[in-house]
């Protein structure tokens, strides 16, 4: 009976491990360890063995069963993952989508900017990102060692300075483009939006070492703050929403008399006042008349031509439209995909 128990073991795992599919296998474990099956059919004779012999060969037949239980589980995982990578390859069943991306938000908002002012005329310039001093600083009224330029804490590059342009630095500002642009237009008017990227010493919750900047600047024959107003009050629309609208509170740049700064009506409590603005307000950036001395500095004759000129930060605009979503604005910055793929 050893002998037998030990030949139907055999018998069976040989019979499992070429086994092509599930129903087959399924076939094999009845066969075997069904109720009517082999294995019990040989336990049911236990009791003709001589008593000494029949622990023995209980054991024997656990063991048989077990070892065919093993074996049919493995093969039924084989079977299963065979006939899922069988499936791949089945033409008729959908695809497995790919992620797709989308573009980053800074680029997204950037995007907008420059889509609602063309709308309006203004013509998108990019002027460059490090630039000599006289660009950045004094040609803006700001002449070398004014207190004023303190406030845009500038990283300098350590070259020797130009003799008339002076050194070079990161661009605090986009405010580097005015008189660029007073230098490359022959004929006026000028309508130009510059966006591109700034740099100060900075880092909090809501200043980042890099960020990017859209500056505005309109020159022309009787340009006033009525114009300036009116340009603010269409983007505030155009880019937040219809019940969006601007004020100003004067402030002070070297570069703009009068000057001031913008807020926005705030558009998570309607002006009411919350936790994300300042008595349902909140602060884009500054804006004001162009100073006559940069007029000059650009070669335009102050007496006969005016503008305005404004300055925004990209990501505290886009973190405004987002309500409370971006609470940090170095988050803007992290590759943190779980973040970004909300927006
Ligand atoms: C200026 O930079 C002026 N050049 C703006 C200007 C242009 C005034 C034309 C008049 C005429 P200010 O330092 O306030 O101004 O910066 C403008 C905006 O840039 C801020 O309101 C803010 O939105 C953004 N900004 C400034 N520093 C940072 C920073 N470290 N991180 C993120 N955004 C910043």
């Amino acid at each position: 009976m050893e002998t037998q128990i030990q030949n139907l073991k055999n018998e069976a795992l040989a019979q499992i491990i070429t086994a092509e599919d599930l129903p087959e296998l399924e076939n094999l474990r009845i066969s075997y360890l069904g109720r009517q099956g082999h294995l019990n059919r040989v336990t049911s004779e236990i009791k003709n063995a001589p008593p000494e012999k029949r622990g023995l060969l209980g054991s024997l037949i656990n063991d048989a069963k077990q070892a065919i239980q093993e074996v049919i589980a493995n093969k039924k995982s084989q079977i299963s993952q065979v006939s899922k990578e069988n499936i791949g390859f089945d033409p008729t069943i959908p695809g497995i989508k790919p992620e797709v991306g989308h573009l980053h938000l800074v680029t997204q908002a950037i995007e907008e900017i420059s889509e609602t002012f063309k709308q309006i005329g203004f013509v998108r310039v990019r002027y460059p990102e490090v630039d000599w001093d006289w660009y950045t600083f004094t040609s803006l009224n700001m002449p070398e060692g004014h207190p004023a330029r303190d406030e845009w804490e500038t990283f300098f590059v350590d070259v020797p300075p130009h003799p008339k342009y002076g050194q070079i630095v990161l661009t605090p500002h986009t405010s580097n483009g005015q008189v660029r642009e007073m230098e490359r237009v022959k004929t006026l008017p000028i309508r130009m939006i510059n966006i591109a990227k700034c740099y100060r010493r900075q880092s909090d919750i809501s200043h980042v070492p890099m960020f990017h900047q859209f500056e505005g600047l309109v020159v022309d024959r009787d340009i006033s703050i009525v114009h300036l107003k009116g340009t603010l009050d269409y983007f505030a629309r155009n880019f937040f929403g219809k019940n969006r609208k601007t004020r100003l509170r004067p402030f002070h740049f070297r570069f703009t008399e009068p000057s001031f700064e913008i807020d926005v009506n705030c558009g998570v409590c309607n002006g009411e006042g919350c936790k994300l603005c300042k008595a349902g307000w909140l602060e884009l950036g500054g804006a004001g008349m162009v100073h006559p001395v940069v007029l000059k500095n650009g070669g335009i004759d102050p007496t006969k031509y005016s503008g305005f000129a404004f300055g925004w930060g990209v990501e505290r605009t886009y973190m405004m439209k987002s309500g409370l979503k971006i609470g940090d604005i170095r988050t803007l910055y992290s590759p943190g995909l779980r973040f970004l793929t909300q927006f």
